[in-house]
């Protein structure tokens, strides 16, 4: 196992989450940054808040526009780590994840993703978060930090947006937002999730 493995599940179990930089080998993070590039800008969509019927678009909330991500030549070295992870995370932390889901971000200037949580207890199976940053020659002054806080809304960590950085940290557990980005600002975002599926019904009872 990697040992960037072992770190990050060492320090979900420890503060429940951890910020770490070149997460990835410096190859795995350029393929995905060169496909990144390599996708059509028109492609990208308003990214929008709730699931199914409460689903609605709104710049008020978040500006940022997705792209889901699905297995191909320039992903599957990625979802291989990810798969790694998983299987990490269940065997050392009992987590039960059972799938991920991830999509590229784009906030353009000026745009930003006020505060959320990405889980809520019983009525989401998304239950760790992963980031990874995907922005050459980020500076200070371009702004769009994450800031992550505890539950009683006090800032842990305000993170720039560096290339090759990855934020995970517990969905349910951390309450965060994207502040206003000065440039375009590029990430990998992604859920572990468990499998809560409200189609699974209890058996019928035979009598
Ligand atoms: C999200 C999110 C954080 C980031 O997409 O839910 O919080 O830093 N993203 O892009
Ligand atoms: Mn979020």
């Amino acid at each position: 196992m990697s040992t960037n493995h072992q770190r990050i599940v060492d320090s979900i179990k420890l503060q429940g989450y951890i910020i770490i930089d070149n997460a990835l080998n410096s190859d795995l993070l350029d393929t995905l940054f060169t496909y990144l590039k390599s996708i059509n800008k028109r492609s990208f969509k308003q990214a929008g808040i709730g699931r199914e019927n409460d689903y609605q678009l709104n710049p008020l909330v978040r500006g940022d526009e997705i792209r889901w991500l699905d297995r191909n030549d320039n992903t599957k070295d990625y979802f291989q780590w990810i798969e790694d992870l998983r299987q990490q995370f269940n065997q050392q932390l009992f987590l039960c994840l059972f799938d991920f889901e991830t999509h590229f971000s784009h906030y353009p200037p000026s745009t930003f993703y006020k505060l959320h949580y990405d889980g809520f207890k019983l009525s989401s199976n998304r239950i760790v978060s992963t980031t990874l940053y995907l922005n050459p020659d980020w500076q200070q002054q371009d702004g769009g930090e994450l800031c992550l806080y505890n539950s009683d809304n006090q800032l842990l960590e305000k993170i720039s947006p560096i290339y090759g950085r990855m934020v995970i940290f517990l969905s349910e557990e951390f309450p965060h937002e994207v502040l206003p980005t000065k440039k375009n600002r590029y990430s990998l975002t992604g859920w572990f999730r468990i499998n809560n599926s409200d189609k699974i019904i209890d058996p019928p009872i035979l009598f």
